[in-house]
């Protein structure tokens, strides 16, 4: 979850890492650090907090040298401070570390031991150690790296230089990816792409347990046995463009603006993939789909529209605890993995133990040539552009509407609907980029709305159908952004302990468009209001009697039942959006969190 950039070439390294760094900052924002070749050793310079922290003190600084590295970290072992900020030098070894060392104890205390000087409390800075105890007897970084892979336990890329090799960088990695950049005259590697697109679009990814070896112009890739192996480059033509905030405040604000388009764009792709598609999933009997976060509040609406169009029964598990209950997957099932970059460490293992149980594998990614998508046997886009936001919008709606048309597809394609049915749902899918600008247009009545749930001290955030996973995710923004207490339940479980957490302090947030639940949770939100709840809803409309008991009534246009989903949650991410800036919090990088989470 740190992101990561190394550079050897002949341009300025504090330009090219500062500036690859920024496009990283999502990835972690507790420390930064460089360390960059100055007349023959690596200066460091390291700040806690954001990046511009770390700008600053880099303003006056001027290197003469080709090689550096940099890092932005999200903390792990030992608290967000600039000790533990990297990169870590020990003995002319400058090291950058991206995901934990599990076994960092037993070699802190073998390192302590034989007596090394530990300056920092994280793992990362035991790496450099190691390495710096194997140069000593081997004199040569790429042996000491080689000969140090095999103690290291955990998820980790590394990249490392050393002061006695100006014209030499190594890097090596087993779960957070590490890519190499390829110019003509210079070389970079980076945990993302976008952090060296500006340079190149020719790209290495390297795979778990290989190593990189950059001398000069020349680079080299080698397996865990010391085996050297021909990587071929990919093109990447991500415009770095979309990186740019186009005049709104934040990447969030922005993200939420582009869901017309975006979605639009879903739709499109989804609905013009070639129609044998569907014929490899004929065995198919079974649909299990393993997310985190947002994305798994995607797989949950996933589940409503593969069992209702598409009649296969479907399964949804939080990734981190799919992975590890000895889950029952068979041949012929299909798993399918939601996430936004590909990156997520509890998604990805859980995937891989998917497909090693011999079901096929589905990934729905947002980054293309993530870790994720190129592992999967079959790959979809959300296609929804870059998303810089850590808290997650574009990803999440085009999630769904990519669900719906494969679940929709499935269906017709099975017999389990008729072209009719699917002719009145496609025209559905459609309307939704309107819709969703419609919607977008009444921002103003949004903002006032969550002016007024400053005065609240937690939020019930409620559904049933295919609005209990909207609930789940409007809470979750709430939570993360605002920092306020949130729940999302179904609506029908609230008799059964929330309604305890009633009164005029909680704010009970009602997703309920008109659709075949709306009068049971009309009854649900009766009851919230008889114990002194404060309640919002937002439905379909004109709805007088629920204007009536709503203390704030949100309107949304009419819709098919499979698209209202998808526009009911643009309030809330509205809402909370607004509610945060207000409290003048981070928008775009909330406390705590990283937008790619790449350890467990
Ligand atoms: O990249 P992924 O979709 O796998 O990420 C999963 C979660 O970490 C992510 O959705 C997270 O919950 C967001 N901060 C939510 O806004």
């Amino acid at each position: 979850m740190c992101g990561i950039v190394g550079y050897l070439g002949p341009q300025n390294p504090k330009d090219i890492i500062l500036q690859g760094l920024k496009k990283l900052e999502y990835r972690g924002y507790d420390s930064a650090g460089v360390a960059i070749l100055d007349h023959g050793i690596f200066k460091r310079v390291r700040a806690e907090g954001k990046l511009v922290n770390l700008e600053k003190k880099l303003v006056d600084e001027k290197f003469e040298g080709h090689l550096g590295i940099g890092h932005t970290r999200w903390a792990t072992h030992g608290v967000p401070s600039e000790r533990n900020a990297h990169p870590h030098q020990v003995d002319g070894i400058s090291l950058v570390h991206n995901g934990i060392i599990e076994n960092y104890l037993e070699i802190r205390e073998d390192l302590l031991k034989m007596g090394a000087l530990l300056t920092s409390e994280t793992d990362s800075e035991l790496v450099a150690h190691l390495v710096a105890l194997e140069i000593k007897k081997t004199k040569d970084l790429f042996l000491a790296v080689k000969s140090i892979l095999l103690r290291l336990r955990g998820a980790f890329s590394i990249v490392v230089i050393w002061d006695q090799k100006p014209k030499e960088m190594i890097a090596f990695k087993d779960g957070p990816p590490l890519i190499v950049g390829l110019g003509p005259e210079e070389t970079f590697i980076v945990s993302d792409v976008q952090a060296a697109i500006a340079h190149t679009s020719e790209f290495v990814y390297l795979e778990d347990r290989e190593v990189v070896w950059i001398q000069n112009k020349e680079v080299r890739f080698f397996d865990d046995q010391g085996n050297e192996v021909k990587k071929a480059p990919v093109h990447v033509a991500w415009s770095e463009d979309q990186m740019d905030k186009m005049g709104f405040p934040h990447y969030m604000l922005k993200e939420i603006y582009e869901q017309p388009r975006a979605i639009a764009h879903a739709i499109k792709e989804t609905f013009q993939i070639p129609a044998d598609f569907e014929s490899q999933f004929d065995q198919v009997q079974k649909i299990t789909i393993v997310a985190c976060g947002t994305s798994y509040y995607a797989a949950l609406m996933g589940k409503y529209y593969f069992e209702k169009l598409a009649r296969i029964p479907c399964e949804v598990d939080v990734a981190s605890e799919f992975r590890y209950r000895n889950p029952l997957i068979k041949k012929n099932d299909l798993v399918i993995a939601i996430s936004q970059s590909g990156e997520t460490a509890d998604t990805l293992s859980a995937a891989r133990l998917g497909k090693s149980k011999g079901a096929l594998l589905l990934s729905i990614c947002n980054v293309k040539n993530s870790s994720l998508d190129r592992e999967s046997h079959i790959q979809m886009y959300m296609n929804s552009g870059i998303e810089v936001g850590v808290a997650s919008t574009k990803a999440f709606t085009c999630s769904l509407a990519l669900l719906n048309v494969l679940a929709l597809r499935l269906g017709l394609y099975r017999n389990q609907i008729q072209k009719p049915e699917f002719k009145e749902q496609e025209e559905a899918l459609k309307a939704l980029p309107s819709q969703v600008e419609a919607i977008l247009s009444y921002d103003k009545y949004f903002l006032e709305a969550s002016d007024a749930f400053k005065e609240f001290k937690g939020f019930l955030y409620m559904g049933r159908g295919v609005s209990y996973p909207i609930a789940m995710e409007g809470a979750l923004k709430m939570k993360e952004l605002a920092y306020l207490h949130a729940e999302g339940y179904p609506a029908g479980e609230m008799k059964h302990g929330p309604l305890a957490l009633v009164d005029a302090n909680i704010a009970v947030v009602m997703i309920l468009p008109l659709d075949e639940h709306f009068e049971k949770s009309l009854s649900n939100l009766e009851e919230a209001k008889a114990r002194g709840g404060k309640i919002i809803s937002l439905s379909t409309g004109h709805q007088p009697k629920l204007k009536k008991i709503s203390d704030r009534y949100l309107s949304l246009p009419k819709a098919h039942w499979s698209t209202n989903p998808i526009l009911s949650v643009i309030p809330l991410q509205l809402m909370a959006y607004h509610l945060a800036d207000s409290l003048g919090h981070d928008v775009d990088q909330p406390r705590n969190l990283a937008k790619s989470v790449t350890v467990e």
